[in-house]
Order: structure tokens, then C-alpha cells, then sequence
């Protein structure tokens, strides 16, 4: 794929990684929010679960990154910039100021399959950011590849960090306090046109990744967000429809008009 024997190696065991996680997804729900349960083995704290799962991330890829040889070329370093922003609101933002309802646990299942996928993640981005990206050289600036992943990049990660929003405000800091962590129906940006925008723009923002660094490894994350996130998606749209007779009807669960 790209002549790295090792980057394709691990690319292509990430890429089965995402088939095998498509073939579960049909079966098991992956066992936190409103889909946990104790029948799939241990459990911690939620905000622990995320916290340990997305650790990683903070750990490997500024390690692999600044051993690269291009560390320090302003390319890479923007990409570089563009991982931390994510990563920063994933690993630490999120976690820390979820409003969860109490006694909220995560299924073990969770953080340690994520220390499978977040380290081979990290290091696909930081192997081709620090290392393998030759092209990522300044002339790249106006390369249309990077004009039109930037901005789709941070159309998506909107998306996101918007829908996380709209959620969060949906409990109270007092109605937690409290003890009722019930669920309402979330109103507003992406949520007029279907259930899970959050997921939505996590897709749309690492497809823009992938082409603005025209980056394999996005190929990876990509496809396992995708094995996970659209039955979630289903399943979710599905749950919002059992539970709120009154569910705004025309909402699609991830794709406008689509599904
Ligand atoms: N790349 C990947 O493979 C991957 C996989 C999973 C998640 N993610 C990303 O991680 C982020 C979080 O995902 P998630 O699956 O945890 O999202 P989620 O199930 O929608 O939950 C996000 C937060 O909002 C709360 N919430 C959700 N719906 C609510 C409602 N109707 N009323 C009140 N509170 C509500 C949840 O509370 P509860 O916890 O009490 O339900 C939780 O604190 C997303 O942006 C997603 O894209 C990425």
C-alpha cells in the first residue's frame, strides 16, 4: 500500500480489525450509555471507561510523532495540531464534563477494545505525519487535496463538538446532582435532521483528515468509526422511537434523507 512494510502491516491488520468489528456490530451493542450491561463482564465508572479508553492517544502518538524526522516542518505540525484538537475534546473535554446519570458504568469490553484501536490509530497518524508523509512539504499548503480536507475536517469536528453540546445541555448540572439522569429529545443543529449528528460529523471529519493529508491511515479509523458508530446509530434512532411516542418524525438516524 504505501512500501512501508511495517505501516502496511498494521494498516492491514487494522483493516481487518474493522471488518471483524462490523461482523460483531450486527450482534452486540456495544455495552455503555443507554445500551450498558452488566451480561458482557466487568464494568468501571463511565467517565473512568472513557477517560482509560482514549488515554492512549495522549500517550503514543506524541511519542512516535516527535521521534519522526519531520516533526518539526510546519505541515506536519499543523496535522499534528489538528490530532491534539481532537484528541484533547475525545480524551479529556468529553469525559470530564459528561453529565451522566448516576452510577453510570461501562462495560470493561469498551476501554479494552478501544486499546486496541486507539494505539494502532495513533501511531498510523503519527508514523505519517512525522515519518512517512513526504509530500506533506510546504508546497502542500495549496495542494486542492488540503483545500478541500481542511474545511471538510472542520465542518465534521462542528458537527461534533456541537451535537456533544446540545447533549450535554440536556441534563442540568443540578438535575445530575440530583440524581435524575433521564433522556430527553435533543432539538437543534444537526439533531433538526437526524438522531446521532455527533457521529455523523466524527465520519465526515475523518474522511477530511484522510483527504487533507491524503493520510492511508485515515482509511483505518474511518472504516472501524463506521463498523461502530452506524448500527449505534440504528439502534439509537430505534431507541428515541420506543421511548418519545412524540419523536420528530421526519428525523433520519446518520444520513439526511437517507437513513
Ligand atoms: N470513532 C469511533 O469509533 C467512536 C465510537 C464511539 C463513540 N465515538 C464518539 O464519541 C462521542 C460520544 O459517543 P457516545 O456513543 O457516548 O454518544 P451518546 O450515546 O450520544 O452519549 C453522549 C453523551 O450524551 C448523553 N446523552 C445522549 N443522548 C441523550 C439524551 N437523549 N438525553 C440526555 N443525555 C443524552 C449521554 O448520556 P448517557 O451516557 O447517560 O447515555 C452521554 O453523556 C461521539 O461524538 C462519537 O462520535 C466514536
Amino acid at each position: 500500500m504505501t512500501g512501508d512494510p511495517t505501516y502496511d502491516l498494521v494498516l492491514g491488520a487494522g483493516l481487518l480489525l474493522a471488518l471483524v468489528t462490523a461482523v460483531s456490530s450486527l450482534f452486540v451493542t456495544t455495552p455503555y450509555g443507554r445500551f450498558a450491561s452488566s451480561r458482557l463482564g466487568p464494568t468501571v465508572p463511565q467517565r473512568v471507561g472513557w477517560m482509560m479508553m482514549e488515554a492512549p492517544a495522549l500517550l503514543v502518538f506524541p511519542w512516535v510523532y516527535l521521534h519522526g524526522p519531520r516533526a518539526y516542518e510546519p505541515v506536519p505540525l499543523f496535522f499534528a495540531a489538528l490530532w491534539g484538537l481532537h484528541y484533547a475534546n475525545r480524551a479529556l473535554f468529553f469525559p470530564l464534563t459528561m453529565r451522566l446519570r448516576k452510577g453510570a458504568r461501562m462495560g470493561l469490553l469498551v476501554p479494552g477494545s478501544g486499546w486496541l484501536v486507539v494505539p494502532m490509530h495513533a501511531w498510523l497518524f503519527a508514523t505519517w505525519y512525522g515519518r512517512l508523509g513526504t509530500h506533506l512539504t510546504p508546497a502542500w499548503w495549496s495542494d486542492p487535496r488540503f483545500l478541500v480536507g481542511v474545511p471538510t475536517y472542520l465542518v465534521g469536528l462542528g458537527l461534533l463538538l456541537h451535537s456533544e453540546a446540545v447533549l450535554r445541555g440536556l441534563r442540568s448540572a443540578r438535575e445530575v446532582d440530583d440524581g435524575d439522569g433521564s433522556y430527553k429529545i435533543p432539538h437543534g443543529g444537526g439533531f433538526a435532521w437526524v438522531s446521532s449528528p455527533h457521529y455523523l460529523g466524527e465520519l465526515i471529519a475523518w474522511a477530511g483528515i484522510g483527504i487533507a493529508a491524503w493520510n492511508p491511515g485515515a482509511l483505518f479509523i474511518l472504516t472501524i468509526s463506521m463498523a461502530n458508530l452506524v448500527p449505534r446509530a440504528v439502534r439509537t434512532h430505534r431507541w428515541y422511537h420506543e421511548h418519545f411516542p412524540d419523536y420528530p418524525a421526519g428525523r433520519r438516524a446518520l444520513v439526511p434523507f437517507v437513513f
